[in-house]
């Protein structure tokens, strides 16, 4: 099929929305082949180092082929399995999961996305403590279902008029205000470790362990959304770990399918699976936790386990940490600060119009780079875990030529705000009122 049919087709039947948004940027991409860190325009003229993993769907890169050879020899003999029989794959894959946690985070849930997997960890906060409240944090995302969405933030549910009645929402590291707003109708704090959405905040130095001291004194359960953070992204397997706390429930999805098969877990502690032993059959996924899916995730974890995988995401993280330095003071007005732990990066920059700017810079210069969309001051950097030194500096190369000529953009973007038509966001509207 050409290019062109495509586009057409894809605008008319899956988004009008998005070809309209990457036709108005200059950006008309569509995925071809892909192979490590590449993305390859189906054309083939055009191709894409990937600065964003899809949140860390691809940290072991685009069909890494330890990953492709567990599905395919999944293929010979597995199909997706049934959720009502017991299944020795699933067993593995959970097992792997437990093991990498700490104390009783003995049981594990399959879901098929990690929207899925937080409406999972909500309903059990709710049904096992009887309390009606969640709390999360502001700009915070969990995805888009439905007790996810009504956690998340408000301008992804009000517009559908969906939101749990009772749920707050606090600052991220505002230990103060978590205090105030905890009370013995909160079943659950649910935090992502690392909000990216938000802009790759990085936890204070002793946050998370207040939070956890605070919920355990309150009756309150804790929950870890790992969808990004996850699976080594931070050079240790759980960002968690870093803090040395143990939550009640942690979400993983994203990095857990190897980029091939879609698969997210939670994880909970013993005690929370009283609910599932009386009543074993009152939650169900029908493909999640696919037999498929659990080889692919069962690999994954091989991978990202090993100590000498971890090693080396800390050190290209040491190694990015110093061409991000360099450009800083190469270009101190506009790139302003990072934000980083291991391969998970947040590039502050001067304002609002700064990230969508860079975005279509750095996809000019052939990286794809996404801006957080609750915070568009700052660029989320998450490369495959896989990169290497000279993709390193490769990068940083077409980086500095992207900062360059990001803040002409920029300035044109500030022009168009104040003609009213500029689109800070990937999926808002086109009319400067996003
Ligand atoms: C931190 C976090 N939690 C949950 C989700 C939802 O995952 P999914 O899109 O697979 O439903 C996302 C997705 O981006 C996420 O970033």
């Amino acid at each position: 099929m050409d290019k062109k049919t495509i586009i057409k087709d894809f605008e008319t039947h899956v988004s009008a929305g998005k070809a309209a948004f990457y036709k108005k940027y200059g950006m008309d991409f569509v995925m071809g082949k892909r192979e490590g860190s590449w993305l390859y325009d189906i054309e083939g003229q055009k191709r894409l180092f990937n600065c964003h993993s899809n949140g860390g769907v691809f940290n072991l890169g685009h069909r890494h082929p330890e990953i492709i050879e567990s599905l395919r020899s999944a293929l010979d003999d597995l199909d997706i399995g049934n959720h009502h029989l017991m299944s020795q794959e699933r067993a593995v894959l959970a097992k792997q999961l437990t093991d990498s946690m700490p104390s009783d985070l003995d049981v594990c849930i399959f879901s098929v996305g990690g929207g899925e997997a937080v409406d999972l960890a909500l309903k059990i906060a709710l049904g096992h403590t009887g309390r009606p409240k969640i709390i999360s944090a502001t700009g915070g995302y969990h995805g888009h279902t439905g007790l996810a969405l009504s956690v998340g933030d408000a301008q992804y549910r009000e517009p559908f008029g969906i939101g749990l009645t009772d749920m707050e929402q606090v600052p991220f590291n505002d230990i103060a205000a978590l205090e105030a707003a905890l009370d013995d109708h909160v079943a659950a704090v649910i935090l992502e470790t690392i909000p990216a959405t938000l802009g790759m905040v990085m936890p204070e130095p002793g946050y998370l362990e207040q939070v956890s001291a605070l919920c355990d004194k309150n009756g309150t359960l804790l929950i870890m959304d790992e969808v990004q953070s996850g699976l080594g992204r931070t050079g240790k397997l759980w960002a968690f770990d870093h803090a040395g706390i143990t939550p009640d429930m942690v979400v993983i999805g994203k990095g857990l399918s190897g980029g091939i098969y879609p698969i997210a877990a939670t994880i909970i502690r013993e005690p929370l699976d009283a609910i599932f032993r009386s009543n074993p059959f009152i939650h169900i996924s029908t493909f999640g936790g696919s037999e498929l899916g659990c080889r692919v995730g069962q690999k994954v974890m091989h991978i990202s386990t090993d100590e000498a995988f971890l090693q080396r995401v800390q050190a290209a993280g040491i190694k990015l940490r110093e061409g991000l330095k360099t450009l800083r003071r190469k270009y101190p007005k506009f790139f302003t600060g990072i934000r980083q732990s291991g391969l998970m990066i947040g590039l502050e920059l001067r304002d609002e119009y700064s990230g969508p700017a860079l975005t279509k810079a750095a996809y000019d210069q052939d990286l794809l780079m996404i801006y957080a969309n609750n915070d568009t001051s700052i660029s989320q950097f998450l490369p495959p875990l896989t990169i290497t030194d000279s993709e390193i500096t490769l990068v940083m190369g077409k980086l500095d030529q992207a900062f360059n000529s990001a803040r002409k953009i920029r300035t044109a973007l500030v022009t168009k705000e104040k003609a009213g038509n500029f689109m800070k966001r990937f999926s808002g509207r086109d009319d400067g009122k996003a």
